[in-house]
């Protein structure tokens, strides 16, 4: 696109066919003419109407371009119909239409829709060229504009999709060739009306690329887009009238566009003011995954895998001998038939929704309708949530094959795939490997169910559970086995499960026999401990199954009760994510209460980043994977679709690394369930660890995600120089890491920053990169601070829209009025694998 943009201009330059404009006005009235060497403006001047050149010297078009340098062209009015050299002038014609004539009067072009009286063109800031009557009281009222006739580029306000009551429809086109020949090329990008909408981009008539549905926040095949991506705001609406996706930039200032090229992508580009170049956003298709249809029917695509085919549990390969040479457009086949009646479904996580235009679709029903609708209907072979908002809505089924679907690390959607009950009940001895781990309990076959019941019900024989007899126990270990715990892929019977919301949270909070524990972790003693947090003791174990564990012995005082405490581990049970520490459960026996964790070999992160002997472990790559790692832990927490949590003591020794150095964030349990409208809350007690808390939050006690995200900032800091966030080691200045950060930036010198034992193999482009945003994300007002998911966008892509950084908060060695001393003072000391979820009631 640059070089489009770039050739573009250069190629106006050298032709010198552009004047200055001769309008003084930014309107065009029935009495006057616009010669093709003039130009027409728009009021704040952000666009412009003229008549640029094609390939051929004697074929003119008339346009929209943005009034820079960089001339980019966002509109077409006569992409097919080229003038000649001789075509005269754009006047209003006979109706009120927009004619462009040639010198013998013939028009070439023409608006041709509109009938007024006193008509008026007239180009608006938004790019949209309208005519609308001249003095009307209802300026808006247009009887034409161009954004009803898109060319290659969706501007913000434009709406792409359909007309229901007209059943007309727009869509954009590439240009023949980019840069030089506007004529309407070979790919589009196009609404699907039918089934369930969604939009595809097509080579001529075969598909390329679709995005998925919309699912009330994103399209489900781009996990990227997400709700509140600071500047754009996406909106996908359906009604009876009109179904359309359009996009709207809440800053004016800030320029970004949609458009898909001739050589069949589609990208999101965004105006770079300080460097004057587009740069791109977002584009598709991206990955080899991207591509329709490319493992077949059933098939499932997963680009982090190698070969990136899969076929779904309880489906192989129908063309086994292609599938081995890494062709998957054959698919999977069933291996088992299909009964009917006693059909189960498989439940796969964070996918794209297979394509939908061949769909049932009913908004009010639930999912448990959904299910039961499709149980019922022998042709249903899976179902879906339509909304992913508000915990779910909506359903839709498909009948027949699945086609496109992707699994994504997360992002991705919910998807209930029919299969025989007997491939269903296999799941046992298939252990999956994936990476992701949502489990949810409820969904686990009955027998799993009995047996988890039947061991809480017999193990933690101090809660009043269901009155279930079952004596299915293993009186040594009451730990649920870990395959259970860490099953990708959950099955559930589809006539066992509607046994009412109780059952279920009981279900999801697997209970841990005290006894289990005590030998587990040898008695809780001094050689097994790891650590001590602000709210306790950390203790490794091992089960008698082999399986290791962390375990949090809550400090007595506490001062939670039964009832919220089991609220707070059912939330926190809930919260998975490959960059989270995994909780496997609790225990509560008389006064104590304790919290089971997965335990991970390499500790916490500052005991390798700040100990001299260790650091040279973490090479740059480690770092930038570290630094993605936490981002997108935080990111899970702060945009869940159901919770917002807020870490509120993010820091190194909160991070935990394991074998393969991947690092998960431990002690979210200060978090707070913030409904979704919520967005900051006030604490009287402030609990964090100086250094990391934001000014706002030290000083007042004001938390916010926007208060995580400071913390994120100064980890990043951290993580890149090697050095804890304190006065202490710049012992020539008061500053502390902050301050130096921002000195440093300031003077050009921001790479002096690098830890010396990363060593001389990193990108200067990279490290400046996690700097910028480490800089944004320290920022001393929580306004100016990224949310977690723009932080994403900037740490993923070379190109995305990074504000200088104003001064952070705290850097030179202010004083917060209030810390917390019983966490402060530990974070002296290295914390060696501090799980510390600590379940406080700070109201
Ligand atoms: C534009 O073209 C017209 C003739 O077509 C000519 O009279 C006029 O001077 C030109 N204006 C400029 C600014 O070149
Ligand atoms: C443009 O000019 C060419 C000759 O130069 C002529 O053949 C053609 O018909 C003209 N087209 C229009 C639309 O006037
Ligand atoms: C409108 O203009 C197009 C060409 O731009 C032409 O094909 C069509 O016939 C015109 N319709 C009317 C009603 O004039
Ligand atoms: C429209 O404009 C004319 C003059 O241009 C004026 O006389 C007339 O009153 C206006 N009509 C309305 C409805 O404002
Ligand atoms: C989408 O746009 C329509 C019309 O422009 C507006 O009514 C609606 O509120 C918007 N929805 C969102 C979620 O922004
Ligand atoms: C809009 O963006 C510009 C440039 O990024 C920035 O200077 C300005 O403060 C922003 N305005 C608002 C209201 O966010
Ligand atoms: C959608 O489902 C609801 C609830 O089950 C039902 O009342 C309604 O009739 C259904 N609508 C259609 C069009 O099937
Ligand atoms: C199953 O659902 C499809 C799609 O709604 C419908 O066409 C078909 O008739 C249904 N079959 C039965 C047996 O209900
Ligand atoms: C565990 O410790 C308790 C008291 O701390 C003691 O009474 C008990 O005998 C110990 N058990 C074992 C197996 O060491
Ligand atoms: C990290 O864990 C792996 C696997 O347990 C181990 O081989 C490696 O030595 C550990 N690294 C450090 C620095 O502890
Ligand atoms: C904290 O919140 C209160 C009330 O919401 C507000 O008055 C105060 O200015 C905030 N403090 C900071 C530092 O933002």
């Amino acid at each position: 696109m640059g070089g489009f943009s770039a050739f573009l201009f250069w190629f106006l330059a050298s032709h010198s066919f552009f004047t200055t404009l001769s309008f003084s006005s930014n309107t065009l009235t029935s009495t006057q003419i616009l010669r093709t060497n003039q130009t027409l403006l728009s009021p704040n001047q952000v666009f412009v109407l003229g008549f640029f050149q094609g390939t051929n010297p004697n074929m003119y078009y008339m346009g929209i371009w943005y009034n820079m340098d960089d001339r980019t062209v966002v509109w077409v009015a006569n992409r097919d119909t080229p003038l000649n050299k001789t075509t005269e002038f754009l006047k209003i014609g006979e109706n009120g239409n927009m004619v462009l004539v040639d010198p013998s009067g013939n028009p070439v072009w023409s608006s041709n829709e509109t009938k007024a009286n006193n008509p008026l063109v007239q180009l608006l800031d938004t790019g949209n060229l309208v005519v609308r009557e001249a003095n009307v009281t209802d300026p808006t009222k247009y009887l034409w504009q161009s954004f009803d006739y898109p060319t290659d580029t969706l501007l913000p306000g434009m709406k792409m999709g359909w007309n229901l009551d007209t059943d007309t429809e727009k869509h954009i086109t590439s240009w023949k060739t980019t840069g030089d020949d506007p004529s309407t090329g070979a790919y589009s990008f196009k609404l699907d009306k039918y089934g369930l909408p969604e939009i595809f981009l097509r080579n001529n008539q075969n598909i390329v690329y679709r995005s998925g549905p919309w699912n009330g926040e994103r399209f489900s095949g781009v996990p990227e887009m997400q709700p509140d991506t600071d500047s754009i705001v996406f909106n996908f609406t359906s009604d009876e009238h009109e179904m359309y996706y359009s996009f709207s930039i809440g800053n004016k200032s800030i320029l970004s566009r949609l458009c898909v090229t001739s050589d069949g992508q589609l990208q999101r580009l965004t105006w770079i003011q300080s460097s004057n170049i587009w740069t791109k956003f977002w584009y598709a298709p991206k990955d080899q995954c991207d591509n329709y249809k490319v493992c077949g029917p059933f098939g499932n695509c997963d680009s982090n895998a190698s070969p990136v085919c899969t076929c779904m549990r309880g489906f192989r390969p129908k063309n086994q001998q292609a599938w081995n040479l890494r062709d998957g457009s054959d698919g999977c086949v069933r291996n088992t038939d299909l009964d009917c009646g006693s059909d189960k479904f498989l439940h796969l996580q964070n996918v794209k929704l297979p394509e939908t235009s061949n769909v049932f679709v009913n908004r009010s029903m639930t999912l448990l309708e959904c299910e039961d609708l499709c149980h019922r209907n022998c042709s249903c072979t899976a179902y879906a949530n339509i909304e992913i908002t508000n915990g779910g809505s909506g359903c839709v089924m498909w009948i027949g094959d699945l086609i496109d679907i992707r699994q994504y690390p997360d992002g991705g959607q919910d998807l209930y795939v029919r299969l025989a009950a007997s491939d269903v009940d296999d799941i046992g001895s298939a252990v999956d490997s994936h990476k992701n781990h949502r489990a949810e309990i409820i969904g686990i076959t009955i027998s799993v169910a009995v047996i988890i019941l039947g061991l809480s019900l017999i193990l933690c024989k101090r809660r009043k559970l269901l009155s279930i007899s079952s004596g299915k126990t293993d009186q040594r270990g009451s730990f649920p086995r870990s395959r259970d715990l860490v099953m990708n892929e959950v099955v559930f019977s589809s006539n066992t499960r509607n046994s009412g919301e109780e059952h279920m949270d009981d279900l999801e909070l697997p209970m841990f026999d005290f006894n289990t524990i005590t030998i587990a972790t040898n008695n809780f003693s001094e050689e097994n401990k790891l650590g001590e947090g602000g709210f306790g003791i950390v203790y490794r174990g091992r089960l008698m199954e082999g399986q290791e564990i962390a375990v949090k012995r809550l400090s007595k005082n506490s001062g939670q009760g039964v009832e919220e405490f089991k609220n707070e581990v059912k939330l926190i049970v809930k919260l998975q994510h490959r960059n989270l520490v995994r909780l496997f459960g609790c225990c509560i026996e008389m006064d104590e209460k304790l919290l089971v964790y997965e335990y991970l070999e390499n500790r916490s992160l500052d005991s390798i980043l700040f100990d001299k002997g260790k650091k040279h472990i973490l090479d740059w790559k480690r770092r930038f994977n570290i630094i993605c790692g936490i981002a997108r832990g935080l990111l899970y927490l702060h945009h869940d679709s159901r919770f917002r949590i807020v870490h509120r003591d993010l820091k190194a020794s909160n991070i935990l690394l394991d074998g393969e150095m991947n690092p998960k964030i431990s002690d979210f349990g200060m978090a707070r369930i913030f409904g979704t409208e919520q967005t900051e809350a006030n604490t009287l007690r402030v609990v964090g660890t100086y250094g990391y808390m934001a000014p706002e939050y030290a000083m007042d006690g004001n938390f916010s995600v926007k208060s995580d995200v400071f913390s994120f900032g100064v980890l990043v800091l951290e993580i890149i120089s090697g050095k804890k966030n304190r006065g202490f080691y710049y012992s020539d200045t008061d500053m502390n890491l902050l301050g130096n950060a921002w000195r440093q930036w300031n003077d050009g010198s921001a790479l002096e920053l690098v830890d010396s034992s990363v060593g001389d193999s990193y990108s200067p482009s990279e490290v400046l990169r996690c700097i910028h945003v480490g800089l944004l994300c320290v920022q001393e007002r929580a306004e100016d601070r990224p949310t977690m998911s723009s932080v994403m966008l900037m740490l993923s892509s070379e190109a995305s829209l990074m504000p200088q950084p104003r001064n952070p908060g705290f850097s030179m060695g202010r004083n917060p009025a209030e810390t917390d001393s019983s966490s402060s003072k530990k974070d002296e000391s290295w914390s060696v694998n501090q799980v510390t979820v600590t379940l406080l009631n700070a109201r």
